[in-house]
């Protein structure tokens, strides 16, 4: 069965795009998943197709209407090989993406995804479509269509059959909590820079071992965050950071 992404936009010629390309545009064409763009105007019910309006209360920009979204939404079946798949609006308000969420949706029948333009969609929408809004950081983009695609992307290379090596994925960035430990390949010197000389050792303990311990400092010095919530997991209870912060 593949993974199924059907995306509501106003700019579907946006999909699939750079997933066209490459590892993602490989699986499309292997039917490995499917993309399915839909266009949200196609839903409004005036002369002048509109999908926005103004914002109550006054200010700047345009809303997306519930009414015409919802008409899209309600229009695209939800289900996939049988299995309802999230609903998903991208959104800066949105809970941020993480590794793990893209591990649990890349494990089910697909998404539905709902791009917004302008200032965002009617917040009664969120409710009464039961929507998961989704955030892909701490920063501002012209449409949720970026977002999309990023999501995508991270699900896709998780997909079976996608990645080349299936480990490749195991040790990567995020998926033990850590960043990952950094890569080196020849030219054993470069501009006066040489590789660390436990990498050319051969001796497998010493190189996991300097791995290790790598992908632990990297994350103590560079993410701070990441390295609290990793200690406090490794201490074994959700209150282990707070102790290690006590100690
Ligand atoms: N739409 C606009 N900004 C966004 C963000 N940061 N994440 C997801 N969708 C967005």
């Amino acid at each position: 069965m593949s993974f199924a992404a059907t995306i509501l936009t106003l700019y579907p010629e946006m999909f699939p795009g750079p997933l066209g390309i490459s590892l993602a545009g490989r699986a499309l064409n292997e039917g490995r998943w499917r993309c399915d763009p839909v266009q949200i105007r196609d839903y409004a019910t005036d002369r002048h197709r509109s999908v926005d309006d103004t914002p109550a209360g006054g200010g700047a920009g345009m809303v997306l209407r519930a009414d015409v979204v919802a008409a899209a939404i309600d229009a695209v079946a939800v289900r996939s090989g049988g299995e309802a798949r999230p609903l998903l609006a991208m959104t800066p308000r949105g809970r941020p993406l993480t590794q793990q969420r893209v591990r649990a949706l890349a494990q089910g029948p697909g998404v539905v995804i709902l791009c917004g333009r302008f200032e965002g969609f009617d917040e009664r929408l969120f409710e009464g479509r039961a929507i998961e809004e989704v955030s892909i950081g701490d920063y501002v983009l012209s449409g949720g269509e970026m977002g999309a695609l990023v999501l995508l992307d991270a699900c896709i290379r998780l997909l079976p059959g996608v990645m080349g090596a299936p480990s490749s994925g195991d040790e990567e960035s995020f998926e033990s909590g850590l960043l990952e430990y950094p890569h080196y390949t020849r030219p054993a010197e470069w501009e006066g820079r040489t590789i660390p000389e436990v990498l050319r050792s051969g001796d497998h303990a010493r190189i996991a071992a300097w791995r290790k311990a790598r992908a632990e400092t990297d994350t103590r010095l560079r993410r701070p965050d990441l390295w609290e919530r990793h200690e406090g997991a490794r201490v074994g209870s959700p209150s282990g950071a707070q102790r290690m912060k006590d100690e």
